[in-house]
């Protein structure tokens, strides 16, 4: 038998001569120990040794008193194990009753009833108290032997039912540990999945950007020579055209000097019939806007080159973000001035490495949108600045049109437009999002259909580690 195992017993019964007999038999002197495994060994056999345990016995003389007593064994956390109850008590509660109280106290507690005859019949009290488990009935007259094995026996399945207890708590935290384990395990998995999946579609976007981005690379290298000799020739076209018509206005004037009037005649109408006027205001306005097409062209091949990343001569220098905005605000002030008032919600910014004519383009584009998304009716563009530990950021929120959800993974992809052909060409947000990434930042938008639309732009202040301090 364990150490720790519990050898405390109560006997409540109101007979003084009970007590004298019980403790003989629970707590004998050491003859009669010998006498008592003697006694044992002539039942059980002649193996066996002497298990006689101490027990503790503590005496209580009526229900109150044990169950004081019970309570008190509780508190000091030395529990009984095993009561042994007198069924007739005249005296406050009888055993049915005093059981009740010691089993509201503590339900672990093993009980036998001694008595030699009851008030109740034995099928009612065990209903009454609904223990058919913990519960044994010793009849008087007793014999010792039957008390000291009950007693072992009764203070063994205490202990059982304590350590079966104690692994079920044990069990118990440890079912709960693994439970909270696996959450947190698989909260870990969601994220990482999450975190993969935004991975994944960085990972398409810059691919799109990076091979859209060769071809551009080819296709405005090749478009830039003919642009190049078309843009030249229509400069010469106009300057050659401009002679032609000095050449025209001589000949009109030699006109005068022509004898024949048939000749002339004929002239007149040649004249009439090639709308020679007409021709003469209408061919310089065909090449200007020859020439503003070409120009047109030569910028989409311009943008197409800095998203491409081909030009990249610039310097990266220590700017501060605030002039940029401001200096992007006045270049587009005339167009926004008759859509939207401008909110401006400033920080002071520290400066940042960074490419400022790129930057301005990216604040550009953000403001030019914003302002291309209000409609008819006067809108608000918000421009917020801000620093965030070594991050400074750009918010350019309106008040526009919002973008349908399924447009918004779209956004960033080259020619993706809603514009009408000639107003968009989709390039915008692409060269941002090359220009924010070449930049190490971030761009991100919020946007709801119908309420309006807020781009951030993040960037670090820092593009390479600061050298250590000497
Ligand atoms: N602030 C905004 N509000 C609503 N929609 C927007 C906003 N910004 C961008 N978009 C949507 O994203 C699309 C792509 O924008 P992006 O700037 O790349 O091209 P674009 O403005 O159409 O043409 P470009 O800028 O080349 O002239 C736009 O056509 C528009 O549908
Ligand atoms: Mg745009």
């Amino acid at each position: 038998m364990s150490e720790r195992s519990n050898r405390r017993i109560l006997l409540i019964d109101d007979t003084q001569s009970i007590h004298v007999d019980f403790r003989k038999i629970l707590t004998p002197t050491p003859e009669q120990t010998v006498e008592l495994d003697e006694m044992e060994a002539t039942l059980f056999g002649s193996d066996v040794k002497s298990a006689s345990p101490l027990f503790e016995l503590d005496s209580a003389f009526g229900g109150q008193e044990g169950l004081g007593k019970l309570k008190w064994a509780l508190q000091e956390n030395r529990p009984y194990a095993l009561a042994f109850v007198d069924m007739r008590m005249p005296e406050g509660w009888d055993g049915a009753q005093t059981i009740e109280h010691l089993w509201q106290a503590d339900p672990r507690l093993q009980v036998v009833v001694c008595t030699a005859y009851s008030d109740y019949s034995w099928d009612e009290l065990l209903d009454r108290l609904q223990a058919h488990d913990r519960l044994l009935i010793l009849k008087k007259p007793f014999d010792n032997i039957e008390v000291q094995q009950m007693a072992n026996t009764l203070l063994t399945k205490w202990d059982m039912t304590e350590r079966a207890s104690v692994q079920m708590d044990h069990l118990g935290q440890m079912v709960e540990r693994r439970t909270r384990q696996f959450t947190e395990a698989s909260v870990e998995l969601q994220r990482e999945i999450d975190e993969r999946k935004q991975l994944e579609t960085q990972l398409v976007q810059s691919e799109k950007l990076a091979s859209l981005g060769q071809l551009a690379a080819g296709v405005a290298h090749e478009i830039n020579n003919p642009i190049g000799f078309i843009s030249s020739n229509l400069g010469t076209l106009d300057g050659y055209f401009k002679q032609l018509q000095e050449m025209l206005d001589a000949y009109r004037d030699a006109e005068e000097a022509i004898g024949s009037n048939e000749l002339i005649e004929r002239l007149n109408q040649l004249r009439e019939r090639v709308e020679l006027e007409f021709l003469r205001e209408d061919i310089p306005l065909l090449i200007k806007e020859s020439k503003d097409g070409i120009n047109r062209v030569g910028q989409i091949v311009k943008d197409l080159k800095d998203f491409s990343r081909v030009d990249s001569n610039q310097e990266w220098q220590w700017a501060n973000l605030q002039q940029g905005i401001e200096s992007t605000l006045n270049i587009v002030a005339n167009e926004l001035k008759y859509k939207a008032d401008v909110l401006k919600e400033y920080q002071d910014l520290p400066d940042i490495e960074c490419l400022p004519s790129q930057i301005n383009q990216v604040i550009m584009n953000l403001i030019v949108n914003a302002s291309q998304a209000i409609g008819p009716e006067r809108g608000t563009l918000t421009l917020r600045t801000g620093v965030e530990a070594e991050t400074v950021w750009i918010e350019v929120a309106d008040t526009g049109s919002g973008i349908a959800p399924d447009s918004l993974q779209k956004i960033f992809d080259p020619f993706f437009t809603t514009k009408p052909v000639g107003q968009g060409t989709g390039l915008g947000l692409s060269l941002s999002y090359g220009i924010v990434k070449k930049h190490r930042g971030d761009i991100t938008v919020r946007s709801e259909v119908g309420v309006g639309t807020t781009f951030r732009v993040e960037l670090p202040i820092h593009q390479s580690k600061p050298l250590p301090p000497r």
